[in-house]
């Protein structure tokens, strides 16, 4: 069995950056589970879909079928470089919307597993450890503050060249919370195996060693 480390957790509560923290201190892959969803919303946003559920058949075609490259950091659809384009609030919207709809997420599925390799992946998202990979021998639940996760994802935009306003920024990931939490499909909450981690007041090392301590358990 492929040793699998899963990160869920709300928005911007700093999973990603943990994920490549601990991915990088075990020589393990990553696995950005919510890129797939944003660059799914974005496919279908270019392709003039609408992101509704009576549109799930063609959505999830679309979703099985996503000419998408990773280059180092960036995402590439078709040729063209979607890097910051899915990271914008319409992006985050869209992805939310998308993520909502059952047969997209079964069409994701197959891609997520196969990410799977030795000697390990470390996969971030909302459902690795309920749905993903419900086998994976460390689940953590990632949280932090409202508070903090606006001012944390205001300095990512920032410092990526991106528009933000600190309270626009909470109020939309106070909204997509609420819908990916009210979901009937995978909705995000932690496993009951998942061990609880919030990182408002700690920094990203403090937060690292923490995972890689109960790895070593
Ligand atoms: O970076 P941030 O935490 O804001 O979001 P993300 O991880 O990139 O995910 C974007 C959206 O995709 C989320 O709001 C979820 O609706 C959806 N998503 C999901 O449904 N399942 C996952 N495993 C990952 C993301």
């Amino acid at each position: 069995d492929i040793p699998v480390i899963c990160i869920d957790g709300p928005s911007a509560s700093g999973k990603g950056t943990l994920a490549a923290r601990v991915a990088e201190r075990l020589g393990f892959a990553t696995l950005d589970s919510g890129a797939l969803y944003r660059i799914a919303g974005w496919a279908a946003q270019h392709h003039g879909l609408d992101i509704s559920t009576a549109n799930a058949t063609a959505l999830a075609q679309l979703a099985r079928t996503l000419p998408v490259a990773f280059v180092q950091d960036r995402v590439f659809y078709d040729g063209e470089d979607i890097t910051l384009a899915i990271r914008s609030s319409e992006g985050s919207r869209n992805a939310s919307l998308i993520s909502a709809i059952g047969p997209v997420r079964e069409a994701l599925l197959s891609f997520q597993r196969d990410s799977a390799r030795l000697p390990g992946l470390v996969a971030d998202g909302r459902d690795m450890g309920t749905v993903v990979f419900p086998q994976a021998v460390l689940k953590v639940f990632l949280t932090a503050s409202a508070e903090k996760r606006a001012e944390r994802r205001y300095k990512q935009l920032i410092s990526q060249g991106l528009a933000a306003n600190i309270t626009t920024l909470r109020e939309e990931l106070e909204t997509r919370d609420a819908r990916d939490a009210s979901r009937s499909v995978a909705p995000l909450r932690p496993a009951d195996d998942a061990l609880m981690l919030d990182n408002s007041d700690m920094d990203i090392d403090t937060a690292t060693l923490q995972v890689l301590s109960w790895w070593a358990q």
